[in-house]
């Protein structure tokens, strides 16, 4: 397919907040046609009326990605309306937040069902579309978690290093039907997840603390992460690191794990510290 994302059609799980939201509307200014999937549909309309009220082309649709039946409805629904899908952006996420010996069962099951499930259902539901057509784009949303230890969000790192893995295999089998397939891995990006998002859950951090332990990370405002994001999309990079200097760590990971293993400890310590000060 073509790189440039005019007259193409989008489809964008958890496309109503954040960097689903940065996504739709800058492809929508793009020229795309967009499709915003998400389990909060009032956000996904009025984000769309937005959207066509500034002459964009946009319908939002609700989708619970830990459903098979909800992914296939509205992949169904768009394509019955646009005929085609170019772009699948598996962006759907949420974290629980806090140490593992304070999780429950659904601190898993949840973070699994959504982060992981609902990309590979993503992919089953769409990925034969594309083959189809002849040419498609798969863009799932990992993290910088996804290429390197993360302590404090554990079972999040569990299934962003496994969205990575994933694209990875997909990408090299995709080639022959001329399906592309990125993986995005993010820094850290001022959105509604860095407090616990809509439906995850933070750690015993307030909101405040919350967004003070992110600061020194330089959190980065969405719209920005998406048109670095997008271009890199367009010129079909395999693993996309946003901001570019996150690299520094995966790099460092690859070099000595135990040296990066070692680092990772003074986050999990000023962690320990501000839960301390929390109570
Ligand atoms: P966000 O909380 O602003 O947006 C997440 C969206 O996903 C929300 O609209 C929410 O309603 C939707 N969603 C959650 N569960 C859903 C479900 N079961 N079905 C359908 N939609 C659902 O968070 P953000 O930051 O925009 O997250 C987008 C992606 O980026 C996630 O996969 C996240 O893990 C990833 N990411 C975010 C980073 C950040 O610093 N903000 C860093 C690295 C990765």
């Amino acid at each position: 397919m073509g790189s440039t994302p005019a007259g193409k059609v989008a489809f964008i799980t958890g496309g109503a907040s954040g960097i689903g939201a940065a996504f739709a509307t800058a492809l929508a200014d793009q020229g795309a046609v967009v499709w915003i999937a998400d389990r909060q549909i009032g956000p996904a309309q009025e984000l769309a009326q937005r959207i066509n009220d500034a002459g964009g082309k946009a319908q939002a649709v609700e989708l619970d990605v830990r459903s098979y039946p909800s992914f296939e409805r509205a992949v169904a629904e768009a394509l019955r309306y646009s005929g085609r899908i170019d772009y699948l952006f598996n962006n759907a996420g949420i974290g629980a937040g806090g140490e593992v010996d304070s999780y429950t069962l659904d601190d898993w099951n949840d973070v699994i069902d959504v982060n992981l499930r609902g990309v590979a259902y993503g992919i089953q539901a769409v990925y034969p579309i594309m083959i189809r057509q002849g040419g498609g784009h798969i863009v799932n949303t990992a993290s910088m978690a996804g290429l390197v230890a993360s302590p404090g969000i554990a079972s999040y790192t569990a299934t962003k290093h496994a969205v990575v893995g994933m694209s990875k295999a997909l990408r090299l089998e995709a080639e022959r039907h001329g399906v592309r397939v990125s993986v995005l891995c993010p820094g850290v990006i001022r959105t509604p997840i860095l407090s616990g998002g809509r439906y995850g859950r933070s750690n015993g951090l307030t909101e405040e603390q919350q967004l003070k332990f992110w600061e020194p990370l330089r959190p980065l405002a969405p719209e920005v992460f998406a048109e670095r994001a997008l271009r890199a999309v367009s010129r079909g990079k395999a693993i996309i690191v946003v901001p570019a200097w996150w690299k520094a760590f995966w790099y460092l990971e690859r070099l000595s794990p135990t040296l990066f293993l070692w680092a990772s400890r003074s986050s999990l310590k000023r962690m320990r510290e501000m839960e301390s000060t929390a109570d």
